[in-house]
This record gives structure tokens, sequence and C-alpha cells, in this order.
């Protein structure tokens, strides 16, 4: 089963923007990091970065091609700041019913306001914020413990 790793817009700056508030880990050591988690669990990664709203979408209906397959572990979405503002996004998680967890790097709650509510949380299965990108690593084995055969 694949694994979608999907990131909105400007994270492709991370490592140089706003280090304070994301840290200093550039998102090719993020896909790096996932990549090895998703070994770890023989999961397929696709990883994704798009500052185009609607470029997310697309990805979010392969994922849910996947679904309808069979063959779609999870996605776990950054939908950065489009978290805040998009509704074409939870409309595209909850047309295909892909099983997703919505991922934040900082602590959206710590923030300014606006940071506060999610147009993405009412349609994830799960929610990660505030702990860097080791995130991901978590948001990886919960995908991948979702998947794997139940454990007494
Ligand atoms: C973010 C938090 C969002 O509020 C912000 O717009 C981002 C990144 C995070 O990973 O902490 O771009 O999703």
């Amino acid at each position: 089963p694949t694994v979608f790793v999907l990131n909105g817009p400007n994270l492709n700056l991370l490592g140089s923007r706003e280090p304070q508030v994301y840290g200093h880990h550039t998102l090719a050591d993020v896909q790096q990091l996932c990549e090895t988690r998703c070994q770890q669990h023989s999961l397929q990664l696709r990883f994704g970065q798009s500052n185009h709203e609607g470029q997310l979408v697309d990805w979010i209906h392969e994922a849910g091609q996947l679904h309808r397959q069979g063959a779609l572990a999870g996605v776990v979405l950054n939908a950065a700041a489009y978290t805040h503002t998009s509704v074409a996004l939870p409309d595209a998680i909850k047309g295909t019913d892909v099983p997703l967890i919505e991922l934040h790097i900082s602590n959206v709650h710590a923030r300014e306001a606006f940071r506060h509510h999610s147009y993405i949380a009412p349609v994830a299965r799960a929610v990660i914020c505030g702990l860097g990108v080791f995130g991901y690593a978590l948001a990886i084995d919960a995908v991948a413990q979702w998947n794997a055969p139940p454990s007494i």
C-alpha cells in the first residue's frame, strides 16, 4: 500500500523559512525521513509539495483512486495556510473518503487566532501538530498501524 505525504504552500521554503517556528530541517530532509519510515513499514511513499491548491486537490483525487482499488494506506496532509482557508480540500477529502491525518509542524493553537480554525480537521481521522518534523514520522507510524493486521 501507498502513503501520500502532501505539503502545501511555502513548505518548499522549509529550513530557511522562520526557522524559530518551523525549525532548520529542509523539505528534502522531511522527504528522506518519510522515505526511511515508509521503508521500515514496507509502505510505498508518494511525496509532494505544491503552492497551488488545485494540485493538492488533484493529488487527493489520485489517492482516492488508489483507495477505491484497496491500494492506499493513507494520506498525511500538511495543507499549510490552505488549512485555514480552503473549502476545496475538505470537499476533496470528503468526496474521496480517503483516511487522512492533518499535520502541522508548529503548534497552530499557540499561534495567531486565524490559525486556530481548520477546515480540514472535521474530515481528518486525526490531527498532529506542534511536534516539528518528527510529526511526519509519527503520522506514517499511525498510517502503518491502521494497515497492520490486528494484534492481540
Ligand atoms: C503549518 C501551520 C500553518 O498555519 C502555516 O500557514 C504553515 C505551516 C505548520 O506546518 O505548522 O504554512 O501548516
